[in-house]
């Protein structure tokens, strides 16, 4: 009988990287039971479609797998969501594969022409480092960092985004750019160095002060002059318009001033993150199963694309929010993270097993404006997907 109780106990418990922790809710295990499956129809076709120059799977074109060349913002995902399902499954199968297309961005650690440095490197050899330890991924990292701090203007004090547009824009900053101060936050810690934690630092404040409308909408694109250092234009680039809120935007802000609060400690970039949140969450646009359309403001809704990628990254970002704020705070962000990850789970958002080229999510908007990536799947759906799933499992069942 002894033997029953402790195997009964034994088994809902489950030892994970953040501690001991309650069974795997029924929602995650059942995603991670299809992942495990749909990513090993995803890895034949993807080694099917891979070139020397395209290696990494980013969404659907014209019915084909669209593959994309590791200089891309998006070459990290894929290796990141290899991570994630080592992490999950301890199955050797993902740890091999994982280390194989991470190797495939290690050029990337050396290019200075993005800012997307924290995408590029962080999701693959960021999830590496912290799953193995191994000090060659530690390197890998520690010059990405030194590499994006080169975009960094100390007049500005900000990381300059892009270099395209230059007869339009002096010093161009965008919201996403948020995502990547976690890869110079992580580099302080890991060198002594704090070059890389003010400079993140000085970006978060900076952005709090000119990327924000009274509402607590963001801009997509703010534009700096570089001798004044003030914000000279506030415009969109794959919204709807330069006033509007773009979905996904509002998503890398959400998880950007969370991320932001939980390497400083600094409270102004929490009640940033919890005002975010209130736009998203209170908008009259935003549709009853927490999936956004494309942008809040698009004047077609509901007869517009949704965006499940800003879902994800919203869910996945309220988890870990959940954790800093007040129990009837915390009560309220997971049960709307919750909702998200019913919703995505649901056939209407999730792909059918063994199609899709292996995608997990369908239903993302990349850059409507420029017609590119209109309701498809994307790869970084699938990796904040993934990453909401796991933190489901190690935040939400903590509290
Ligand atoms: N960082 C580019 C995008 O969100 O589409």
């Amino acid at each position: 009988m002894k033997k029953i109780i402790l195997s009964t106990i034994c088994g809902l418990l489950l030892a994970s990287n953040c501690g001991l922790i309650i069974a795997q809710p029924k929602i995650v295990k059942e995603n991670v039971a299809f992942a495990d499956k749909q990513l090993t129809y995803s890895l034949e076709q993807v080694k099917a479609a891979t070139t020397d120059k395209l290696n990494n799977p980013r969404t659907i074109k014209d019915g084909k797998l669209s593959m994309a060349p590791s200089w891309e913002w998006t070459s990290g995902f894929y290796p990141g969501i290899l991570w994630y399902m080592y992490e999950y499954t301890n199955n050797p199968k993902w740890l091999q594969e994982a280390r194989h297309f991470t190797k495939l961005t290690e050029s990337q650690q050396f290019v200075t022409n993005t800012h997307d440095m924290g995408f590029k490197m962080y999701c693959g050899y960021g999830n590496g480092y912290r799953l193995t330890g191994d000090t060659a991924y530690q390197r890998v990292l520690i010059q990405s960092a030194n590499t994006l701090i080169t975009r960094y203007n100390p007049t500005v004090g900000l990381i300059r985004s892009w270099d395209f547009n230059k007869d339009r824009w002096q010093y161009p900053v965008i919201i996403d750019n948020m995502m990547n101060l976690e890869l110079l936050f992580w580099a302080t810690k890991a060198t002594g160095d704090s070059t890389y934690y003010h400079i993140a630092y000085n970006h978060a404040k900076k952005t709090i002060e000119n990327h924000f409308r009274a509402d607590n909408s963001s801009f997509h694109v703010v534009d700096y002059d570089t001798i004044s250092g003030q914000s000279r234009l506030k415009q969109t680039w794959q919204g709807y318009a330069d006033g509007s809120a773009w979905a996904r935007g509002q998503g890398w802000g959400l998880y950007g001033y969370t991320l932001c609060y939980r390497a400083t400690g600094d409270k102004s970039f929490l009640e940033q993150a919890k005002k975010i949140e209130k736009y998203i969450f209170s908008h009259p646009n935003m549709p009853k199963d927490l999936v956004p359309y494309w942008d809040f403001n698009d004047p077609d809704i509901p007869n517009t694309p949704r965006d499940a990628s800003a879902a994800a990254i919203y869910a996945s970002a309220l988890y870990e929010l959940s954790t800093y704020v007040s129990k009837t705070e915390a009560k309220d962000y997971l049960k709307k993270a919750d909702k998200i990850i019913e919703s995505l789970s649901s056939p209407a958002y999730r792909s059918p097993l063994n199609e899709n080229f292996g995608f997990l999510l369908l239903h993302s908007t990349g850059a409507k404006p420029f017609k590119s990536e209109v309701d498809e799947p994307l790869v970084y759906a699938d990796y904040y997907f993934l990453e909401a799933l796991l933190r489901k499992n190690s935040f939400a069942a903590k509290r």
